[in-house]
């Protein structure tokens, strides 16, 4: 299918790259295409960024039918162009389209937004280390109706946004609140799915957890007991003798990022282990001094060293609420394969095509 292009006659100045924070600009184009049932894809266009009109009617509006992937881009120190794991993200946002009842682009539609809308926007990918540009594939229900069913059209939307650090803190650890109360997803439901609705879910707690000084919320499962995730990262725990991610048990995320840490981690022979981690075992570890350090993983967040973890009204420090040498590593690793100062020993690096 054939992109029509039309290109903006006011371009934006560029953010400077020390201020880019996570999210706040949009580059100056965006891709867009839809969907009909029976018509099958139309209408793909990568035009100036900006609102485009939906029905008020329109699913996504009513019943949350949202989808999205995060993915980056980076200039590498050549200047050389690439994208990070682009197949991972489309197959996953295949796996949760199929979730949420909507319709996802056929892959070779996908690839040529993402490849020819980067190429368009190239100088919007900021070059100083610990920068990239994100992309945000979307994907929303917009057929209006009020019966509750599966939309009979999508659109497929894709959105660039330079970006520094994910937290304030940088690459500095971060203070998580474990959640009490709410919880983020249940068995069966949505959890391990890129739907908005996730997001949604998670609001009030990591409002409520700002409020108290902590930058995110480590979610529990419906027992109050198994950890999940971080709404925004995945964790890791690195016990004495093991490293541990939670198993992906239905309703926790399966992260590009904790994907790449367990690769590297089985590729140097570490005892990585996925399987059920509870708060409790948690807690006598840390008693216990055998919780040495604790991460989480994310595209957006990299690898964040968790420095304070809150559990019924106590704070416990990890590692002296210091980068440990983990973490520390594992951030090298995968962000030198990003910036091409590493050989790409994963096949993780798919090179831009200027079409
Ligand atoms: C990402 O890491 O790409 C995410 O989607 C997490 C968050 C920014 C929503």
């Amino acid at each position: 299918m054939k992109i029509q292009k039309t290109l903006t006659t006011t371009p934006k100045a560029l953010p400077p790259s020390d201020k880019l924070g996570f999210g706040q600009y949009f580059s100056d184009h965006m891709f867009v295409a839809k969907y009909r049932e029976g018509q099958g894809w139309y209408e793909a266009k990568i035009e100036p960024y900006g609102p485009f009109s939906v029905d008020p009617g329109a699913s996504v509006f009513h019943y949350g039918q949202a989808l999205f992937e995060g993915m980056k881009a980076f200039r590498q120190q050549d200047g050389k162009i690439v994208f990070f794991r682009p197949e991972f993200n489309y197959h996953r946002l295949v796996e949760g389209a199929e979730r949420i009842c909507l319709q996802p682009p056929p892959m070779e539609l996908f690839m040529k937004a993402i490849h020819e809308l980067v190429a368009v926007d190239e100088k919007w990918i900021p070059q100083d280390p610990s920068t990239s540009l994100y992309l945000r594939p979307t994907l929303i229900g917009t057929e209006a109706f009020l019966g509750v069913r599966p939309s009979h059209e999508t659109v497929f939307y894709v959105l660039l946004s330079p970006v520094g650090s994910y937290y304030s803190e940088g690459t500095k650890p971060v203070r998580i609140w474990t959640e009490e109360k709410y919880i983020r997803a249940a068995p069966g439901g949505l959890g391990a799915v890129k739907a908005g609705a996730n997001y949604a879910a998670s609001l009030k707690a990591a409002y409520e957890a700002k409020q108290k000084g902590y930058a995110q919320v480590l979610w529990l499962d419906v027992d109050h007991e198994g950890i999940e995730e971080v709404g925004t990262m995945n964790v890791f725990f690195v016990f004495d003798n093991e490293i541990v991610t939670p198993a992906l048990n239905g309703s926790i995320l399966a992260g590009g990022t904790r994907g790449a840490v367990i690769d590297v981690l089985k590729s140097k022979n570490l005892p990585i282990v996925e399987r059920r981690v509870t708060i409790t075992e948690v807690i006598e570890k840390l008693q216990q001094g055998r919780l040495k350090e604790a991460f989480g993983t994310g595209t957006a967040a990299v690898i964040s060293p968790i420095g304070t973890l809150s559990y019924k009204g106590k704070e416990w420090v990890i590692n002296n609420n210091e980068n440990g040498p983990l973490s520390t590593e594992l951030y090298k690793e995968i962000t030198s394969i990003q910036r091409g100062t590493a050989p790409d020993r994963f096949n993780w690096i798919v090179p831009l095509e200027k079409i």
